[in-house]
């Protein structure tokens, strides 16, 4: 069967790495968390004690650091040289700050280029922000996700406490705002739909609906491919 390749983008909490890995496991295909890259290099900056608005430093660091993605049973594992950090990145400093990281030149740059790499033969479904636009312009499926900014902080605040995590509602209300903010209006490949991606409101629809939406999409454009 050909192979092709699925961009999903969207602002936070969308639902989007929930669906890729969904589609990306039925389809037997790569998944890419693109904003897992680049919590892992935020996350290693606040260790390594980098002043993140310094692009060139930041730009050093990322020369000087490996990220591998590693499918497992407990989901997608992130590893940071070789260290396993998929729960650190996800911690509120890393989240506060990523968009920051996210904006730097440099940083874009080499991360696209590693991404690419990973999109390099097709069977890949990749999420984040830029892939429709920037990462994977030519893949086959393009979609964007979205749902309104309370239906997204109530379902992170829902995932918050059923992984035991502290959530307030109105805390994480206000940081999917401004991360939204941050990531469209910066210069360099702000968030936004491709001209040629399908937006889907997920409001209403439960992940079930969503992923039977999109693969029925994947199926049509591998079947004509
Ligand atoms: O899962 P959540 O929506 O909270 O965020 P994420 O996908 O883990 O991405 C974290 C941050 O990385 C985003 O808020 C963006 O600032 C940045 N990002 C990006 O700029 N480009 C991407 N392709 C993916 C993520
Ligand atoms: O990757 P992204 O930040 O776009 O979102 P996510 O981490 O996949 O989804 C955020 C949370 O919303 C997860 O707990 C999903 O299970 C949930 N969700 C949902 O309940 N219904 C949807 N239609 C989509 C996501």
């Amino acid at each position: 069967m050909k192979k092709i390749s699925i961009a999903i983008d969207g602002p936070a909490a969308a639902g989007k790495s929930t669906v890729a890995k969904m589609i990306a496991e039925k389809l037997s295909y790569i998944y890419v968390d693109t904003g897992a890259m680049y919590r892992a290099l935020t996350y290693k900056a606040i260790v390594k004690d980098i002043d993140i608005n310094d692009e060139m430093a930041m730009e050093r660091l990322l020369l000087h650091t490996t990220i591998e993605l590693k499918p497992s049973t407990n989901g997608q594992l992130i590893f940071l040289d070789g260290e396993d950090v998929s729960n650190q990145i996800r911690g509120e400093e890393v989240t506060n700050k990523v968009s920051t990281v996210a904006a730097v030149k440099a940083v874009r740059e080499e991360m696209v280029s590693r991404q690419q790499k990973f999109g390099m033969n097709g069977g890949v479904v990749m999420d984040g922000r830029d892939i429709g636009t920037k990462v994977m312009p030519n893949a086959e499926l393009k979609i964007f996700l979205l749902a309104s900014v309370d239906i997204r902080a109530e379902r992170r605040h829902r995932e918050n406490i059923q992984k035991g995590f502290p959530s307030n509602l109105d805390i994480l209300k206000e940081e999917i705002m401004l991360r939204d903010k941050q990531d469209s209006e910066r210069e360099i490949s702000p968030l936004r739909k491709a001209e040629d991606a399908i937006e889907l409101d997920t409001s209403t629809l439960s992940i079930e609906e969503v992923a039977a939406k999109i693969f029925n999409m994947a199926r049509e454009r591998i079947e004509t491919k």
